[in-house]
């Protein structure tokens, strides 16, 4: 405390997205295109989540995870998500919250993942995080990859919208209700942006959390921030968009939602990269061992 003007936030979210989780074929482990083993880049993730929520002010209270958890449906992906997501989780005491991408199915999903009879009807879920409403809205069709609204999901989502939470409402989605940049992914987008920006017009709901597309961004629906995480898997290098994709085995990363006063976002690098040291401890300890007015004026001042 005392470092800088605004107090600490309440609570931590780890959003992370698109982990595309192959089982093995029992020689090895399943890859993307070939060169990415998705269990190993989760694995990775997941330590360094650890390492960055370990001891911090703001506790860690809910891993979101938003789609494409199994790239090919296969139980034992699921069962793999369940065990990895599930034991960070427990350690820190966090809800664990999924919502499906177009990768995912339903049924397996419900059945593997979440320990539900298995369905194909949408996988919506609400839950209350320490006054922080969390609701999943499945953005899935069916059959399809791009993304929408069933029947009744419009009608459910307002009705749970009804009365406002203490915190607010987190929407997660696994589709961007937003633009995208990529012609092939526009074909793959969320077809019912007016409608949910009409059910959410004026209702508490703070911010949207997404996937889908690889890589970082973000906009906004009816003024209500949507942020897009980094990938786990694979990223999408834009270079070559608008027209086309690209995979990548790089620059992976899942975000910190802080929920305080405001609710900010930060992107963490999923994977180990070279880079210099931190500021060495004998700095930091002076800097706490200062009083709250003197630290900036010591740690600011030109010299
Ligand atoms: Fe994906
Ligand atoms: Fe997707």
């Amino acid at each position: 405390m005392g470092y800088g003007k605004h107090p600490t936030p309440v609570m931590t979210l780890a959003h992370f997205t698109d982990t595309h989780l192959i089982a093995g074929d029992g020689h090895g482990p399943g890859l993307i295109g070939g060169i990415v083993d998705t269990e190993q880049r989760l694995t990775e993730a997941l330590e360094r989540l650890r390492a960055t929520v370990q001891g911090q002010d703001a506790p860690l209270a809910a891993i979101v995870v938003s789609g494409d958890v199994a790239d090919r449906a296969e139980p034992e992906a699921y069962r793999m998500a369940a065990q990895m997501f599930g034991a960070v989780a427990q350690e820190f005491n966090a809800s664990l919250v999924f919502t499906p991408g177009n990768h995912d199915e339903r049924s397996p999903m419900a059945e593997h993942l979440l320990g539900l009879a298995p369905t194909h009807d949408a996988l919506d879920a609400v839950f209350d995080v320490h006054g922080l409403r969390i609701i999943a809205l499945d953005s899935t069709l069916n059959g399809y990859h791009h993304g929408g609204l069933d029947d009744g999901q419009a009608e459910w989502l307002a009705q749970q919208l009804q009365a406002p939470a203490p915190l607010g409402t987190v929407l997660t989605m696994h589709h961007p209700p937003i633009p995208y940049r990529t012609n092939v992914m526009r074909l793959l987008e969320f077809v019912d942006d007016q409608l949910l920006a009409d059910v959410i017009r004026g209702t508490d709901v703070r911010h949207i959390l997404c996937g889908h597309l690889h890589v970082q961004g973000g906009g906004t629906l009816a003024g209500v921030p949507v942020t897009v995480a980094g990938a786990i898997s694979y990223v999408d290098d834009l270079s070559t968009s608008p027209a086309s994709m690209r995979g990548i085995d790089d620059g992976q990363a899942f975000s910190l939602v802080e929920i305080g006063e405001t609710i900010t976002h930060w992107s963490v690098p999923s994977r180990e990269y070279p880079g210099h040291e931190p500021l060495p401890e004998e700095l930091l300890a002076s800097l706490d061992a200062m009083a709250p007015d003197a630290r900036r004026e010591w740690f600011s001042r030109k010299r």
